[in-house]
């Protein structure tokens, strides 16, 4: 597509603010698609949510919304639009479905898995619940309808600790992310018997390389997401979900932070907080990246890629999402 000088002008104002992140080179190959794509979906009247993993051109030259997953869920039961296009990954546009099931909703590459979501099917957790009859199931947001059709409440990581000791119980099933449920475990007094599963971005991450970044950086903020491993979570000065890690930067305003997740971040937080040094050791999320402009200019398009369930599921699972939404309230 041709950067023409009618598309500079009319983009002009959202590359001055993210012209610190993204080179000029890139910019005339991504503004000729911010520009279309926000064209269509007014037409269309469509809505783009998107993860805070997204990278800037998604994450300040389209989408509507960027949030974390909690917030992404809460916004999608409530947008007025007739189409929802999904920029983050298929757990992420189910619950969208789930939470809107009367809306048309999007999801730019349909392989844009996770890997904490594929480590647990519905039928393991029926499973487990044979195997501990009457232990409530407290589900992460990053898993299929299919599991959280057989779960009780959803978590996301902003509010996992909250929604363990809201149910007043002493055993609860916790899934899939055994790093989140240690985390919850150091934070109650509830007995959590978890899952094997790990995020393949947060796993990578270890405690020795943290230590040695504060060694060498007198002063510098460590923040992590929860599904790091123990030992990073321990080695920092913080924990949250990625909102909670955006509003620790901007309320903090620290000389210097590491966020220890997934690379986006630093780049969109560093945007709106320019006198922040961000320290960038991070890693790259494959399926958030599967999320591009051309990929959403063609689902857009086209609406193709629709995420589609059977009633049944959508009911279950539904349930179990609007009961964190409950308890968060
Ligand atoms: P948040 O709920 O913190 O946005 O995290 C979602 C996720 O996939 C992190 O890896
Ligand atoms: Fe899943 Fe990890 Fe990617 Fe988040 S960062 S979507 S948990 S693989």
């Amino acid at each position: 597509m041709e950067f023409t000088p009618e598309i500079r002008k009319a983009t002009d104002s959202i590359y001055q603010k993210i012209s610190r992140v993204v080179p000029e080179i890139e910019w005339s190959i991504h503004a000729p698609y911010i520009h279309k794509i926000n064209k269509l979906k007014k037409e269309k009247n469509a809505v783009i949510l998107a993860h805070n993993y997204q990278t800037p051109e998604i994450y300040y030259g389209i989408s509507d919304f960027s949030a974390d997953s909690l917030a992404l869920a809460v916004e999608a039961a409530k947008t007025k639009a007739d189409i929802i296009i999904m920029c983050g990954v298929h757990f992420m546009a189910e619950t969208a479905k789930l939470m809107s099931p009367e809306k048309k909703v999007l999801l730019p590459d349909m392989k844009a898995g996770c890997s904490l979501s594929s480590s647990i099917t519905g039928e393991d957790v029926r499973n487990l619940k044979k195997k501990y009859p009457g232990v409530p199931v407290v589900s992460y947001v990053n898993t299929s309808a299919d599991v959280k059709a057989e779960t009780d409440v959803c978590c996301t990581s902003a509010n996992a600790v909250k929604i363990v000791k809201s149910l007043g119980v002493k055993k609860v099933i916790f899934l899939p992310d055994d790093f989140l449920a240690k985390y919850v475990a150091s934070q109650t007094d509830v007995e959590i018997i978890s899952w094997k599963g790990t995020c393949e971005v947060h796993e990578q991450f270890n405690d020795q390389e943290i230590n040695e970044i504060r060694k060498n950086n007198p002063g510098i903020k460590i923040i992590a997401h929860p599904e790091c491993p123990p030992d990073v979570i321990n080695a920092s000065d913080f924990a949250g979900s990625t909102s909670g890690m955006i509003k620790y930067v901007k309320d903090n305003q620290p000389k210097k932070v590491m966020m220890v997740t997934e690379c986006s971040m630093s780049d969109n937080v560093q945007i709106d907080n320019p006198k922040v040094q961000f320290i960038r050791p991070c890693n790259l999320c494959p399926h958030m990246k599967k999320i591009t402009l051309p990929k959403v200019l063609h689902c857009l398009e086209n609406e193709t890629n629709e995420i589609l369930m059977n009633s049944e599921i959508i009911e279950k699972a539904r349930k179990s999402v609007e009961r964190m939404t409950e308890i968060g309230r």
